[in-house]
């Protein structure tokens, strides 16, 4: 869907569907430069990733295996616990081989903190993150990503694999959910 589909209930669109392919090429092409002639897992978090994985995985122009990780916050928590239980684990072995973790915002920081510590355990070569959106503004938990497409304000955003109440992640632009939907 686009945009003019749900207008009524965005209060902006944040970035176009032509922005977002245009920043994820941009960072496709950083991402060729950087791991050029590297074995390369790049690993997506469900369900939030789907989008930006495909749309970054065929801007490479090198080969990457695509493996995908879903997480969960333990129990009835809320993700403030920090603690995070595997869904579902990687099926590649990733002993000596470069990790990109490819996720669609990095709110609070708690999962892809987490989730980094949990797969350098595994003896990779490395391990980075690929983010399209980060909230500095809502960060508690020290997570260092080396391609961000933008820093957003901590508002409420939905699109391009981002949720609320399951909807929203087919829309192909990025907007601010207008709080009359949520509230
Ligand atoms: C979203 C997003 C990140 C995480 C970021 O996933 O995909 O993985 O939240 O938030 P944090 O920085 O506060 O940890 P979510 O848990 O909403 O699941 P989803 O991908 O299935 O929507």
């Amino acid at each position: 869907m686009h945009a003019s589909d749900v207008a009524d209930d965005l209060v902006e669109v944040l970035f176009t569907e032509e922005q977002i392919q245009a920043r994820v090429a941009e960072l496709a092409a950083e991402i060729d430069r950087d791991y050029e002639g590297k074995d390369l897992v790049i690993v997506g978090v469900l369900r939030g990733a789907v989008m930006i994985m495909a749309d970054l995985a065929r801007s490479l122009k090198s080969h990457v295996e695509m493996d995908w990780m879903a997480v969960s916050s333990y129990g009835s928590g809320t993700k403030s616990s920090g603690v995070v239980r595997i869904l579902k684990d990687l099926d590649a072995d990733i002993t000596n081989r470069h990790v990109l973790i490819v996720d669609e915002i990095i709110d609070t920081g708690l999962t892809l903190s987490w989730l980094t510590s949990s797969l350098r355990s595994r003896g990779p070569a490395s391990v980075e993150i690929a983010t399209l959106l980060r909230k500095p503004e809502a960060l508690q938990m020290p997570v260092t990503a080396r391609y961000v497409g933008w820093d957003i304000p901590n508002e409420f955003v939905v699109g391009y694999g981002l949720d609320y109440r399951e909807r929203y992640r087919n829309l192909r632009d990025i907007g601010t959910l207008s709080p009359a939907v949520y509230s």
